[in-house]
């Protein structure tokens, strides 16, 4: 079988001026056409540069926070018929509930969960058709968190945020069974990218892992595994619940009747 990672044509990376949005950018062999969004126009602009010399790199600059700009990036996406689409665009501010601005956490759910819902409704029918069509598969990796397995304390909107991320995931997964479409949910733990010193945590946590591993090992999953948790010590711990996750997800497809 072609392995996923070198058989997309064309990929959408949400979040892809940086950490690990910009990785898997840099992961994808240069037969993978690229559509990358961000707000940091310059960034955009500078990575479509850096990759774009053997391939297409078109971008997007838009707010996924708002109407607007997941609009902008699902009209992108279509014209640029991907097959690999990964959501990865993610925020989080740190602090208690209480004390942090509500502005902040409606930004957060609509970044975290709106967007990768809105995109996956909105891309994967005509992602699939075509696949059919030409006898491939697709892809979807929803970048997700070790958070999803855990209440967090002081990121608690974040965490609820990447847990509607893996369940979402992994239901999808469940019932896409059967289809051409490999989908994974990443899980990865600390990871040295701007996401701490922007969620106002400050800095990476020692220990980090690299961005770049992250989005490797991602791409070496998809099409093998559903959902891949990626950390020293919570890769180890928390595999176990994936899998228990995803069977039973498996399960209920087959239970649950359809209406
Ligand atoms: N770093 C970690 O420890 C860690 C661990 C587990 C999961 N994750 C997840 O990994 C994903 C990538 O994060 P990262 O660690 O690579 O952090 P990062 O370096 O801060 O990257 C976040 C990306 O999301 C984009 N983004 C944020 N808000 C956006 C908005 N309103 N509209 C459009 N794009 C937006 C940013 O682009 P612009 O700034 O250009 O808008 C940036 O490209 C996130 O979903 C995060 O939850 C991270």
């Amino acid at each position: 079988m072609a392995h996923p990672r070198t058989s997309a044509h064309a990929a959408l990376i949400t979040g892809g001026t940086s950490g690990i949005g910009e990785a898997f950018a840099r992961a994808l062999p240069t037969t993978t056409n690229l559509l990358l969004t961000g707000r940091d126009e310059a960034a955009l602009a500078r990575l479509a540069g850096d990759l774009g010399e053997e391939r297409r790199v078109e971008t997007v600059t838009a707010d996924l926070a708002t109407e607007d700009g997941l609009e902008a990036v699902c009209r992108a996406a279509e014209r640029f018929s991907i097959d690999l689409l990964v959501c990865n665009a993610g925020m989080g501010p740190f602090g208690d509930v209480l004390s942090t601005p509500e502005e902040d956490l409606r930004a957060t759910v609509s970044v975290n969960v709106m967007a990768p819902l809105v995109l996956t409704r909105r891309l994967l029918p005509s992602m699939i058709t075509r696949a059919e069509a030409d006898a491939r598969r697709a892809g979807l990796i929803v970048v997700s968190s070790n958070t999803a397995f855990l209440p967090v304390p002081r990121l608690a909107v974040y965490a609820a945020s990447k847990a509607f991320d893996l369940s979402l995931t992994e239901a999808l997964a469940a019932e896409l069974t059967g289809r051409p479409i490999d989908i994974l949910a990443l899980c990865p733990t600390a990871t040295r990218t701007q996401f701490a010193p922007r969620s106002g945590y400050g800095s990476n946590l020692p220990g980090a892992q690299e961005p770049g591993h992250v989005a490797r090992r991602a791409l070496a999953a998809l099409g093998r595994q559903r959902t891949l948790v990626l950390g020293p010590v919570t890769g180890t711990v928390l595999t176990g619940p994936a899998l228990v996750r995803a069977a039973v997800a498996q399960t209920l497809q087959a239970l649950v009747p359809r209406r």
